[in-house]
């Protein structure tokens, strides 16, 4: 089994169950998983961030199916539990504890400039809660309770990552040796841009913009046919005056394996309409297995719970070691 093998580098990363994903989860975050995990390269770790989805405003009652459906989401895009430990972030009560450990050494400071942090409390004024400007702390915890060398995420996150990364080195230099200072892995497309907004990011808070995973195909054509363009009617990569295009161009890339080159030559002298039907059927087609196996697992909750389960009891036991080296290294064990 996999967590046995302590040589290859170990890999985490999460996602909150907060909703349904979208092309920019999928391209900056869970293909890239899927790749990582079947590169055999790594030690693979991905969870399911309940904790931290509870800062966001949220309904009890539908907690556990948000849960559900991501596990189903993680599953259905090829994430598989006899390759990498899937769990649920809660079922590992080391993270809290940690996070509650490194939240004293981290500057109160550092947590105010954080980019997230200055958004959401933006976005949600009625509900700053302390949890949101925590939240970093204990994804650092998350992330080192593992030893984790490597961490995919998308762009936004990478701020987050590097408080990790200091508060490994504040530690150990502290307490002596004891956190690996993790490395982020980004996608080709770290950032993708909302469909009807260029200048603004793919992000559930704005749903018109997004293209979920496991929307109809009829539904992904309606979104891609009416996704904004640029001026001009060339098909052309060119961020700086072509946003709108090239952030499909890139998704098209993403989708067929083909390079941008190539898909500019394809359609070369045909116009926005042909090379939307086109991304739309590209669109429609990638995620015909993903669709069909996420109807299948979802109705199946008591498989997903028991990946859940096996996955918990696999980051628990490591969890559990680490902990105590901690505690011991911070004079808590007598
Ligand atoms: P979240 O939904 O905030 O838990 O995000 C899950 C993952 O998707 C994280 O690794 C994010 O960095 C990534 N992500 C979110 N939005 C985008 C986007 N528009 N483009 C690329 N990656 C994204
Ligand atoms: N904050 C991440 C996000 O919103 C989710 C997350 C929590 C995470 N803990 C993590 C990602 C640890 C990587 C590693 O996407």
């Amino acid at each position: 089994m996999l967590l046995t093998n302590m040589k290859k580098p170990i890999l985490i990363s999460g996602i909150q169950p907060t909703g349904r994903l979208h092309l920019g989860n999928y391209l900056g975050a869970l293909k890239n998983f899927v790749e990582l995990q079947n590169s055999g390269k790594y030690q693979c770790y991905f969870f399911v961030a309940d904790y931290h989805s509870l800062t966001e405003d949220f309904d009890p009652n539908q907690k556990s199916e948000q849960i559900l459906n991501l596990t189903a989401d993680y599953l259905a895009a090829g994430l598989d539990p006899k390759k990498s430990a899937i769990f649920l972030q809660s079922r590992v009560p080391q993270s809290t504890e940690l996070a509650w450990i490194l939240g004293a050494i981290t500057p109160f400071g550092e947590l105010g400039r954080m980019t997230q942090f200055k958004d959401k409390s933006g976005a949600q004024k009625e509900n700053v809660n302390v949890g949101l400007f925590t939240y970093p702390v204990l994804m650092a915890a998350d992330i080192l309770l593992y030893d984790a060398g490597v961490v995919p995420v998308g762009e936004d996150q990478l701020q987050h990552l590097e408080l990790a990364r200091t508060l490994a080195r504040k530690f150990n230099s502290k307490f002596g040796q004891t956190f690996v200072e993790s490395k982020a892995l980004l996608t080709a497309t770290p950032r993708l841009m909302s469909l009807d907004d260029p200048t603004k990011k793919m992000s559930k808070s704005s749903p018109a913009g997004c293209l979920f995973i496991d929307d109809e195909p009829a539904e992904i054509e309606k979104k891609i046919k009416a996704a904004v363009t640029d001026s001009g009617s060339e098909v052309k990569y060119d961020e700086q005056n072509k946003p709108a295009i090239s952030n499909l161009l890139m998704i098209y890339g993403e989708l067929s394996g083909k390079s941008v080159g190539e898909i500019e030559k394809k359609f070369s002298g045909k116009g926005y309409a042909e090379f939307k039907k086109s991304l739309a059927k590209t669109v429609v087609e990638y995620f015909a297995d993903f669709r069909k196996q996420k109807t299948s697992l979802i109705k199946k909750p008591a498989t997903l719970k028991k990946v859940l389960r096996l996955g918990s009891g696999q980051a628990h036991a490591i969890a559990k070691k680490k902990i105590h080296e901690i505690k011991n290294k911070i004079g808590l064990l007598i």
